[in-house]
């Protein structure tokens, strides 16, 4: 895969630099729910500064703001707050959402002007954004000599890895509801791993109908619940007995025990997606298992999606995985063989 040039050989010092991070972090009621996208933006801003950017100046999209009222729900205020305390140097400022400006996602070549203007040098280290062609992502990249960030660079390294020669076993494990979205990945990826796991929504979709020319393992038992609801009424049933009018919500015990025993020899895995409604405990036991079974393999591991994070990070087991990706869409992008805009505007190292 190819590489574009590191922030590490640009030469910074005093100049006012341009970062493009991704700091699209959940809110909750106005609060950061989660932070683990502004830690991460962390080393490269860290860098500018070490080697003497005389400004660096932070730009960011948050949420999908549409309307008036967006506005003021989607403010990069709290960001910027929670920024400026981790990294306490006030030569960083944090510019506003950069999708209050209707010429954002359209690429507008004005937009990317106001943003440059004043600045010396373009890094981007948003890989979370990479898969989108927007002002502050493609069009800023033409108009200031452009680097990667460090972020940026390690994620590529990571994720690029799955595309060449790995390891194996490669044990590939795929849930959660945005089947369209995986597909993808499924199909670029999964004829290349010795076992392909799925469980969540993706699994009911595969079993009524396989569109892969090779063979996925579907669980053989659900947690069915009589409605969709937290305290539902629920019970353990194997997928031809569930009860008519019934929803399966995780894998069953069996399909556990199996999908574990599937995980524990592999060399290398991609895991993306739960195994079921995980945010209820009741249906959570199945995205555990197979976040234990990840963890304890003796294996490069790589995880994307930010609900097997979330369930990662819950049972503490972050960091016995090899890399947890900050990018949701954009690392399913890259691993179904696309080409990111807001990386192939970069120059080569
Ligand atoms: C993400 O969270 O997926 C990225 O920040 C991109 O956001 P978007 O899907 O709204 O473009
Ligand atoms: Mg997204």
């Amino acid at each position: 895969m190819r590489l574009p040039r590191s922030v590490r050989d640009a030469d910074v010092a005093g100049k006012t630099v341009l970062v493009r991070a991704d700091l699209n972090v959940p809110l909750e009621e106005g609060r950061i729910a989660d932070d683990t996208r502004i830690r991460a933006s962390l080393p490269t801003l860290r860098l500018l500064l070490d080697n003497g950017a005389s400004e660096v100046r932070v730009c960011s999209h948050l949420g999908r703001p549409k309307t008036e009222e967006d506005r003021a729900r989607y403010a990069i205020a709290p960001v910027a707050a929670r920024l400026a305390e981790l990294v306490g140097d006030d030569r960083v400022h944090v510019l506003e959402n950069t999708r209050f400006n209707p010429g954002e996602t359209k690429n507008d070549e004005g937009f990317a002007r106001e943003l440059a203007e004043g600045c010396d040098l373009y890094v981007d280290d948003a890989f979370g954004s990479a898969h989108r062609a927007h002002s502050s992502t493609e069009a800023v990249a033409r108009l200031l000599p452009a680097y990667a960030g460090l972020l940026l660079l390690e994620e590529l390294e990571h994720l690029g890895a799955l595309l060449g020669d790995v390891e194996r076993p490669f044990v590939l494990i795929s849930g959660g509801a945005k089947v369209e979205d995986k597909l993808g990945v499924l199909r670029n990826l999964g004829g290349r791993a010795e076992t392909v796991l799925i469980g969540g929504k993706m699994a009911e979709e595969l079993r009524a109908h396989n569109p892969l020319d090779f063979g996925v393992e579907l669980p053989s038992d659900v947690v069915g619940a009589a409605e969709f609801a937290e305290d539902a009424e629920s019970g353990t049933f194997a997928v031809e007995e569930i009860p008519d009018g019934w929803l399966g919500l995780d894998i069953g015990p069996e399909t556990r025990e199996r999908f574990a025993a599937a995980i524990a020899p592999a060399k290398t895995i991609f895991w993306n997606g739960p195994m079921g409604v995980f945010e209820w405990p009741a249906f959570a036991h199945g995205t555990k298992a197979v976040a234990e079974a990840v963890a304890g393999a003796d294996a490069f591991s790589v995880v994307g999606g930010a609900d097997s994070i979330r369930a990662l990070n819950e049972l503490g087991l972050l960091d016995r995985v090899s890399w947890a990706s900050t990018g949701g869409g954009a690392a399913l992008e890259l691993l179904e063989g696309k080409e990111l805009p807001g990386v192939a505007v970069i120059p080569s190292a």
